[in-house]
């Protein structure tokens, strides 16, 4: 997905608006297949169109014959009077002067004007139009190419439904009804959202009139809330799933951690109501019993509640805990799960988990207290071949690396501390297991980071990609990648 800021686009060099035109007098200046292929196009639109021309094709006198709708037909030769009482014009005769003398006279009477095949003397383009009336999708290359329009339109006829129309017709047809029945514009949408899911999941194909919809709906849906446990993965926004991506983008209410990355921030529906669950007053962090509450108040409420955790809810971020709280209160729960830091970091420090000439086993731990460490099982996680990932590692890194020396793993293994992993201020520190305090300190690394034990670091150095012309960069005044040995 591409995620374009302000500051990368100024303007736009067009602006696609949809132009009523029924009944409306439209010109055009032509009379051979060019024009045809125009004048079929605005009478789609149902505009009253006036075509002149010194001759017309054979095809347009015969289409017009045919058609039910009036064409007015002129056999004259352009002149500027034929503009008057006109909303718009298309000049398509393959007369280059002729073309732009409308494009002039038209502009000077501020009337919009289209010169086929010619962007300088036009004040409105056309776009390729896939056409699911009342759905439009307009495609447009400002101009610059429309074979890569109609591509792009041969591509989008393929993807969306023939019954696209028929279920904006529904949803027309719903609307007035709608308002009647539900006053709160919270439930309008939720209706809306959910018979447009249905829709697209085929579910709906027994219920046809409004009434049933209504009545599936506030049984499916409206008595209750639902809470999302969502991972929102390690930082880059891109690396969100699609289905976390399609919830924040309909949630009420947010309930998320400190953690989350701006990116992923960013991508939430706008209006919704957003808990930073991972502060407090002081800095302190809200105790798990606040957050639990928190979260019955609000699945107990008819919302949908988005609580967002970093990398995987499952993977140290208490995730379980909080689904059995709304099971005890009776609370519905989907879990969405995330990239957890492990694969993310090293997935962009260039470190494979596994690979089979170093490591066959992979191990992910925690070790951010006393009590944690305790309950290791050091000869286990001292264990040749095997790689150690661990999760909020930092503060203790010297008992870990002591604990595995002494357990039976080499000193000499390589370590790697990935700092904000996978993104844009990802650092990177590479050195021995008994090196592991020095290169906290040397590169003074802060979190979050993690640690990564085992043979399959030594790769890095060859499969680093992200960021990677400033790998190993002495230079650099502030180096981003320190992939290098501490001394
Ligand atoms: C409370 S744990 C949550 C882990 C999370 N549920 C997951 O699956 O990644 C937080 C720890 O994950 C690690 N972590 C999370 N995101 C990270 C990132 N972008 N870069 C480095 N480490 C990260 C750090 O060790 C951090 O202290």
């Amino acid at each position: 997905m591409l995620i374009f800021s302000q500051k990368m686009i100024k303007y736009m060099e067009y602006l696609p608006i949809t132009v009523q035109l029924e009944y409306k007098a439209c010109l055009i200046v032509g009379g051979g297949d060019v024009a045809l292929r125009k004048l079929k196009h605005l009478q789609k639109a149902g505009a009253s169109v006036t075509l002149v021309a010194k001759q017309f094709s054979e095809e347009i006198l015969e289409y017009c014959q045919n058609s039910t709708i009036a064409v007015h037909l002129i056999k004259s030769a352009y002149e500027a009077k034929f503009l008057a009482g006109q909303f718009l014009v298309v000049a398509a005769t393959n007369n280059y002067q002729v073309n732009k003398q409308v494009s002039n006279d038209a502009t000077e009477q501020r009337i919009w004007v289209n010169v086929v095949d010619d962007l300088e003397n036009s004040t409105f383009i056309m776009p390729a139009v896939v056409d699911r009336s009342p759905l439009l999708v307009a495609i447009s290359t400002s101009g610059v190419s429309p074979v890569l329009a109609r591509k792009i339109k041969e591509k989008l006829e393929w993807i969306l439904p023939d019954n696209l129309s028929i279920l904006l017709n529904r949803l027309k047809d719903y609307r007035p009804k709608l308002k009647k029945k539900y006053h709160s514009f919270k439930d309008k949408r939720s209706f809306n959202e959910w018979y447009i899911d249905k829709s697209f999941s085929g579910e709906l194909t027994q219920i046809n009139d409004f009434e049933s919809a209504i009545k599936y709906f506030e049984t499916d849906y409206l008595a209750k809330g639902k809470v999302y446990l969502i991972g929102a993965g390690p930082g880059d926004p891109e690396l969100l799933t699609v289905k976390a991506l399609k919830i924040l983008q309909k949630a009420d209410v947010v309930l998320h951690d400190a953690l989350i990355s701006e990116g992923v921030m960013a991508l939430i529906r706008k209006d919704a109501s957003l808990v930073n669950v991972g502060k407090r007053a002081k800095g302190h962090s809200k105790k798990q019993e606040e957050i639990n509450e928190l979260l019955i108040e609000y699945g107990k409420q008819n919302l949908t509640v988005a609580r967002l955790k970093g990398g995987d809810p499952f993977i140290y971020g208490r995730g379980g805990e909080e689904l059995e709280v709304l099971v005890e209160n009776q609370i519905d729960f989907e879990v969405v799960p995330g990239i957890t830091a492990a694969s993310g970091c090293a997935s962009y420090a260039g470190i494979p988990l596994t690979h089979r000439e170093y490591s066959q086993t992979v191990m992910f731990i925690t070790a951010h207290c006393k009590n944690s460490e305790d309950s290791l099982n050091w000869p286990s996680i001292a264990r040749q071949n095997q790689t150690v990932v661990v999760y909020m590692g930092l503060l203790r890194n010297h008992i870990l690396s002591e604990q595995m020396i002494k357990y039976g793993r080499d000193p000499d293994t390589s370590v790697a501390i990935v700092e904000n992993g996978t993104s844009p201020s990802q650092r990177v520190a590479v050195g021995r297991l008994c090196q592991l305090s020095e290169l906290v300190e040397q590169y003074q690394i802060t979190s979050p980071s993690l640690i990564i034990i085992g043979e399959v670091v030594q790769l890095a150095e060859k499969l680093a990609w992200y960021q990677s012309s400033l790998f190993l960069n002495e230079n650099n005044q502030e180096p981003r990648y320190l992939l290098k040995e501490a001394v």
